[in-house]
């Protein structure tokens, strides 16, 4: 039996982001700087990054591996709640995207906790798969890749870690029937694959675009 939940509408969503724990200083400073250098604004919300710190806090990570860096927003969030001594591997294709993200974790005081590697993602997994396992994975690059990712991440998390990947709501367009681009098909594809995946324990959790978070089991 299922119960259909509480519809979140506007309102609702106004009153419960006014009673999420603020956008830290910092990276509020980056989304800013961000959004002044024509970055696409593709970064998660703050209230993700909230949610994200908190599966992270509690799950005691500390070695993280992400995919997608862009400006470093989600790299930075998740590394405040690492503490520390946590250590984020962060993989990015764009130049540009890598050189804003190195320049606001070194002014964050995150360049020995936050590792930005350029390049191809499927070609930077292959050269870490080999190190130590990570405790949480975050998938947030291109969407088409999204499958390959889950494939060679799964091998790379600990059992026990937590698997955590972006935009399942497909920017909002997962249930459309019409016309809808190849990014869209690929999480719908992604989401059938995510959902028959054995090894994790997971949902879509209706934050933001839709947040995938699981646990690896074994
Ligand atoms: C949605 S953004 C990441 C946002 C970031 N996680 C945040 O919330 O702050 C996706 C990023 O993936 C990068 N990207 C796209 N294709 C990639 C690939 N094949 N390898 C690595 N990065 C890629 C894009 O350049 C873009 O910066």
């Amino acid at each position: 039996m299922s119960t259909v939940p509480t519809q979140v509408t506007a309102e609702l969503f106004n009153y419960l982001i006014a009673r999420t724990t603020p956008e830290d200083a910092f990276l509020k400073e980056l989304r800013e700087a961000a959004i002044a250098a024509a970055l696409p604004a593709i970064w998660i919300s703050p209230e993700q990054a909230v949610f994200m710190h908190i599966l992270l806090q509690i799950s005691g990570a500390k070695r993280v591996l992400e995919i997608g860096t862009l400006g470093g927003y989600s790299a930075v969030a998740m590394a405040q709640a690492l503490g520390p001594d946590g250590h984020i591997d962060t993989l990015e294709l764009e130049p540009r995207h890598v050189a804003f993200a190195r320049e606001w974790i070194e002014r964050g005081g995150f360049t020995t906790n936050i590792h930005v590697h350029q390049g191809a993602a499927l070609d930077t997994l292959a050269s870490l798969a080999a190190g130590p396992t990570y405790d949480a994975v975050f998938i947030d690059a291109d969407k088409g890749n999204y499958a390959a990712y889950l494939h060679q991440t799964l091998d790379m998390v600990r059992p026990g870690g937590l698997i955590m990947v972006d935009n399942a709501f497909a920017f909002g367009r997962i249930l459309e029937d019409q016309t809808t681009t190849d990014d869209v098909w690929a999480i719908r594809a992604f989401n059938d694959l995510m959902a028959r995946e054995q090894r994790v324990m997971s949902l879509i959790v209706p934050i933001a675009d839709g947040l995938w978070v699981g646990v690896k089991q074994g």
